[in-house]
């Protein structure tokens, strides 16, 4: 049985936790592989609503183990709040694990990010301020502590206390700010040692044998493609790596057993935090999408930047992830327009190109080129079958299968499980 990748393909917040509930039906195994509690991912279901930051989208399955890979940062006082949370609304958590090499978020990691961001000042790269970049810079550095080492206490301790003497020197010496103290650090990771010992496991086998049994795997994306830290807006990027590739690291698996790669867009563009978007509308229009879809961060509430849908930007991301197929989401949120804009290329120094440049300085400068569509101004997100769609929404998705190069095999025209079309037979 196969691997299904669920990436975000714009700049996050696409629906991934909307297609990850769906889709875990079928699947036995889902494993978050990327980011940490920066992402909020949002699941309407018959257990009602619910924002999952770090634990994967699948939970809500009796039959469903879900894995925090080990390329998560795992925050741990929010993992554990998270998983009350869940339980005190009746959802059992029993099937969660997390690797054993998933790096830990300390409290110096979300002190330093907030600490970091005030130094950038204006030039602030708009972080969810949860820690993951210090935390992911410390994995890369070699300083990380990770869900594994909780296991052993002694050990813990040293390691703790060599590495919190190096934090407490750059918060009193570079920021001003309080040292923390190693006792008091040290007595919080014991006790969340004690609630999490028994979900960290050596999850690469658990994978293995998933699909030795012929049981389907799902690995669930955080962030999306165009925030990966190589190919996205760098430096206004995230910290780990959004993409399909990042799949493999992230849960540990080889790239040959991943089957399907399912890239998940919105119908138009949105991004929270700072840096370029070409297509971003600062009027009424992007007021309006933003209003009609209540576009506001799942994780800091902030507003997003909303725009029209962005071809360059898309046919990058479904090349640099390979793409064996799309899921169109919020479909529905185009219903009152009665035209909709696509970006079909960059205007940059007066010359038209089509290629997502790499350096922010000539990203800043595109000008989008749009291509006008009629819409179609009827309320689709009753409609379950492709053929009842009006024929201006058919057009619509014709358009954007043709710009990320694979079929769209779902349409997502809602926020609940049941508002989804599915196409092909794939199912
Ligand atoms: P994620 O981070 O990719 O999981 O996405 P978020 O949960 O941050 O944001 C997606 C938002 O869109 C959530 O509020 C979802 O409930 C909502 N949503 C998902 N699919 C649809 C859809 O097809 N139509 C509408 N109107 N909302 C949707
Ligand atoms: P999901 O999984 C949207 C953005 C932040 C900021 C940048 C860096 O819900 O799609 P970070 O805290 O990661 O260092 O912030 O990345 N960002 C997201 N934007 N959705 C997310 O996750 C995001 N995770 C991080 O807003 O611009
Ligand atoms: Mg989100």
């Amino acid at each position: 049985m196969p691997i299904i990748a669920v990436i975000g393909a714009q700049w996050g917040d696409e629906g991934k936790g909307k297609v990850v509930d769906l889709l875990a039906e079928k699947a036995n195994l889902i494993v978050r592989f990327s980011g940490g509690d920066n992402a909020g991912h949002t699941v309407v279901n018959p257990y009602g609503e619910f924002k999952l930051h770090i634990v994967p989208a699948g939970i809500f399955y009796a039959h469903t183990v879900c894995l925090i890979g080990n390329g998560v940062v795992v925050n741990p006082a929010v993992l554990i709040d998270e998983v009350n949370q869940l339980n005190e609304r009746g959802v059992d958590t029993s099937r969660l694990f997390i690797s054993d090499r998933a790096h830990l978020i300390m409290p110096y990691h979300t002190l330093l990010d907030g600490l970091e961001e005030e130094a950038r000042a204006g030039k602030a790269l708009g972080t969810t301020r949860k820690g993951i970049g210090p935390a992911f810079a410390d994995k890369i550095a070699r300083l990380g502590i990770r869900a594994g080492d909780l296991l052993d206490k002694e050990a813990l301790r040293e390691r703790l206390g060599s590495v919190l003497d190096y934090k407490n020197a750059i918060l009193t010496k570079v920021y001003g700010a309080d040292p923390l103290s190693l006792e008091k650090v040290y007595q919080d990771y014991c006790r969340y040692a004690d609630y999490l010992a028994p979900l960290i496991r050596e999850t690469t086998i658990m994978v293995a044998e998933a699909l030795d049994r012929g049981e389907l795997v799902m690995l669930e994306g955080a962030q999306g493609s165009l925030l990966d830290p190589d190919f996205g807006t760098y430096p206004y990027t995230t910290s780990s790596s959004p993409l399909a590739g990042g799949g493999c690291l992230g849960a540990g698996v080889g790239p040959s057993r991943i089957d399907r790669i399912l890239g998940v867009f919105k119908a138009y563009c949105t991004r929270v935090g700072s840096g370029p978007m070409p297509t971003e509308l600062a009027d009424e229009v992007g007021d309006m999408i933003r209003e009609r879809a209540h576009e506001y961060g799942a994780t800091t509430g902030r507003p997003r930047r909303c725009g029209w849908f962005d071809a360059v930007a898309a046919s990058f991301s479904s090349r640099i992830n390979g793409f064996t197929e799309a899921v169109i989401t919020r479909l529905d949120v185009l219903d009152t327009f009665s035209r909709l804009k696509i970006c079909v290329g960059y205007k940059l120094n007066g010359e038209t190109i089509d290629y997502f440049p790499g350096s922010i300085a000539a990203l800043e400068k595109c000008q989008p080129i749009y291509k006008e569509l009629p819409g179609w101004q009827a309320t689709i997100s009753h409609i379950r079958k492709y053929q009842q769609l009006p024929a201006e929404a058919r057009q619509y998705v014709d358009r954007l299968e043709e710009i990320v190069s694979c079929p769209v095999s779902i349409i997502s025209v809602g926020r609940g499980r049941g508002q989804t079309i599915f196409r092909g037979s794939n199912w």
